[in-house]
């Protein structure tokens, strides 16, 4: 069976002249069905351009895509697919139930399937209770719920999902999360664009890093965060001479020498640190090992880059 999703080349350059922007500069990419895909990256880095393309909302200058094995565009593939925009604008007259009813009838489902999906779809993003009132009365996080019901309305099999917890506070951003997995366990393939990392790791099994247009790290959370360990140290008093040695052995030091996480390329020099602490005669505080975290991983990815 076809990938999901499989992009080749894709490149969108706006303007021209002084002005042009590569906003998207040859992306490959194949994400497997069934797969939740984290596409990470600062704002401006092309997540949005990249989706948008794939919807056929903007057109790419190169370079090709493919939905479930037709070419972008297809009606067959189209049917198939759900997405929340980034900035959408409902029709917010409409009550949560006519709304939903309204999209259901793009997808041509009849009157009987309507009724039946767009109650199991209130029941799922948790807006029961508010099926009659009007979407102008929602708050932002139930603007963010029912955005998610009308992405799923026709039951996608691929789901687009361009920052759908920015706005919301840590319960609303919750509940997205719960959403996003129980759409996993239902087999559905997830491409989810967020700058926010503890969701990406919470839900995707794949993570792509884009920074200016071009793909920067690509792979699941443990081959991305595997080769790195990381020590938290806390230490007073600690000599030059002492801290020299340390730069020696780290492949990153942040924070100041009182205060502390050095980055290792393997866990073996774990010990190598503990025992240039201990020689140095400095008092220690905090010495604690852990694997490094995707925030870590992220910024470290976009300065190697060059941004
Ligand atoms: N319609 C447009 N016209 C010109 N430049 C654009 C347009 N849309 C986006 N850009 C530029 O393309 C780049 C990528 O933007 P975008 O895809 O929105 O990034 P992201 O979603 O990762 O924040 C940015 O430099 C942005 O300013
Ligand atoms: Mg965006």
């Amino acid at each position: 069976m076809s990938a999901a999703i499989e992009i080749e080349g894709l490149t969108k350059v706006y303007g021209f002249g002084d002005e042009e922007v590569k906003a998207v500069d040859g992306l490959d990419l194949s994400i497997g069905r069934g797969e939740v895909f984290g596409f990470l990256g600062p704002n401006g880095a092309g997540k949005t351009t990249t989706v948008q393309m794939l919807m056929q909302i903007i057109f790419p200058t190169s370079g090709q895509a493919r939905l479930l094995g037709s070419p972008i565009g297809d009606i067959s593939a189209r049917e198939k697919i759900g997405y929340l925009p980034e900035m959408f604008q409902f029709h917010d007259f409409l009550r949560a139930e006519e709304f939903l009813d309204f999209h259901a009838r793009l997808y041509g489902m009849p009157a009987a399937e309507r009724k039946r999906r767009i109650g199991e779809v209130l029941e799922l993003v948790g807006l029961k209770e508010s099926a009659r009132s009007r979407i102008r009365t929602y708050s932002k996080g139930m603007l963010q719920r029912i955005g998610i019901g009308q992405a799923i309305i026709n039951k996608p099999e691929v789901l687009f999902l361009d920052e759908p917890t920015s706005a919301l506070d840590p319960l609303g951003r919750r509940d997205v999360r719960d959403l996003i997995l129980s759409l996993r366990d239902e087999g559905t393939t997830v491409f989810l664009n967020s700058h926010l990392l503890s969701e990406v790791e919470m839900t995707c099994s794949q993570i792509g890093i884009l920074n200016k247009g071009k793909l920067i790290r690509l792979g699941d959370i443990e081959s991305l965060v595997q080769p790195t360990h990381c020590v938290d140290i806390r230490v007073e008093g600690l000599p030059a001479e002492a801290l020299d040695k340390i730069r020696k052995v780290a492949a990153n030091i942040e924070g100041n020498n009182g205060d502390m996480t050095v980055m290792l390329k393997d866990e073996a020099q774990v010990s190598l640190l503990a025992k240039i602490i201990m020689e140095s005669g400095a008092v220690l505080r905090e010495f604690t090992p852990r694997s490094q975290q995707l925030e870590e991983i992220f910024v470290q990815s976009i300065e190697e880059s060059g941004a």
